[in-house]
């Protein structure tokens, strides 16, 4: 059982993500801690709440994170991918649980600590509340699992732009420190999550068999489809935030390289992420190969298992 914290900022590819976390019976979610991205920390905060009620997993903390980043202004959330309350045109929700009275930083730091070497941290947006739990506390460098990070590209070029992938690109500093520490990081970056696409069809079959939860994904999905219709060309949607998950928990379908990463934080090419050189932090696993089939049938598997 792997326990885990998912950072996010919920989201289309987000709630993929926590709700395959609820339904894999090879994830123990620790929590949820929400970030700016997608849309504000505020509404990500909400979000987080409702996807663990929708889950009947109300039980879950959720831990509120930081509103900007650490080193630039904040840039405009991706209302034009997730829509503007961040699950496309899905209306709010008004979930009845509130967040702990504890920042996203005190939380990771506070869990890592009471569980050391169990915890594999997951940031699935910007990185700013994994760099700022390590700055309050550098002692979780040697704790945590593993940090598995959604974001970056080492060969594949930007979607944000031509160099930098989103969750990079909105705190490019915070990701640069999350990079550098001495801790083993993974990084599941658009190398990977761009191999794998899940169609219209897909989706509906979520529909059919587990009607809430795949329903509400179904529904979610809709604007997203229409985003990458739109920019990409593509019928369908990329995994982006499930893959990283699911990459915890079955290692095995994906093929890494040594490399340690460094963030371009000004210019042209800010939001990149680069082979580093002459750095002391401990190389991390890019991952370059995905079992494309195994990687898709095992989150629309997991989902179907839901209600
Ligand atoms: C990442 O950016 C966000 O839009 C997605 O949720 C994902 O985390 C992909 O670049
Ligand atoms: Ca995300």
């Amino acid at each position: 059982m792997e326990k885990i914290i998912i950072d996010t900022d919920p989201g289309v590819d987000d709630a993929m993500a926590v709700l395959f976390a609820c339904l894999s019976p090879n994830i123990e979610l620790v929590g949820l801690t929400s970030i700016f991205g997608n849309v504000t920390t505020d509404i990500a905060t909400r979000n987080a709440l409702a996807l663990l009620e929708m889950a009947g997993a109300e039980h879950i903390p959720v831990a509120r994170g930081a509103d900007r980043p650490l080193g630039q202004p904040a840039k405009a959330v991706a209302a034009d991918v997730h829509g503007v309350e961040g699950f496309g045109d899905v209306p709010p929700m008004s979930p009845k649980a509130a967040p702990l009275d504890e920042s996203a930083a005190d939380f990771i730091c506070r869990m890592v600590n009471t569980h050391p070497g169990e915890i594999t941290l997951c940031p699935v947006g910007p990185f700013t509340n994994i760099a700022l739990a390590l700055r309050q506390d550098p002692g979780i460098a040697k704790k945590v699992k593993n940090v598995t990070v959604m974001g970056g590209s080492l060969e594949e070029g930007g979607n944000v732009t031509p160099h930098a992938e989103a969750n990079i690109w909105q705190d490019p500093h915070a990701a640069r420190e999350v990079f550098a520490a001495d801790w083993p990081v993974t990084m599941v970056g658009l190398d990977v999550t761009h191999q794998v696409v899940c169609t219209p069809e897909h989706f509906a079959g979520l529909t059919d068999a587990a009607p809430k939860l795949g329903g509400f994904l179904n529904d979610a999905a809709q604007f997203y489809f229409a985003f990458h219709r739109k920019e990409n060309g593509i019928r369908g949607c990329h995994m982006h935030d499930p893959t990283a998950v699911i990459s915890i928990v079955r290692p095995d379908l994906f093929g890494c390289r040594d490399c340690a990463l460094d963030v371009i934080v000004d210019g042209e090419k800010i939001g990149a992420t680069v082979a580093a050189t002459g750095q002391s932090g401990s190389p991390s696993k890019v991952c370059m190969d995905i079992e494309i089939d195994a990687v898709r049938d095992l989150f629309l598997d997991t989902i179907k298992t839901g209600f």
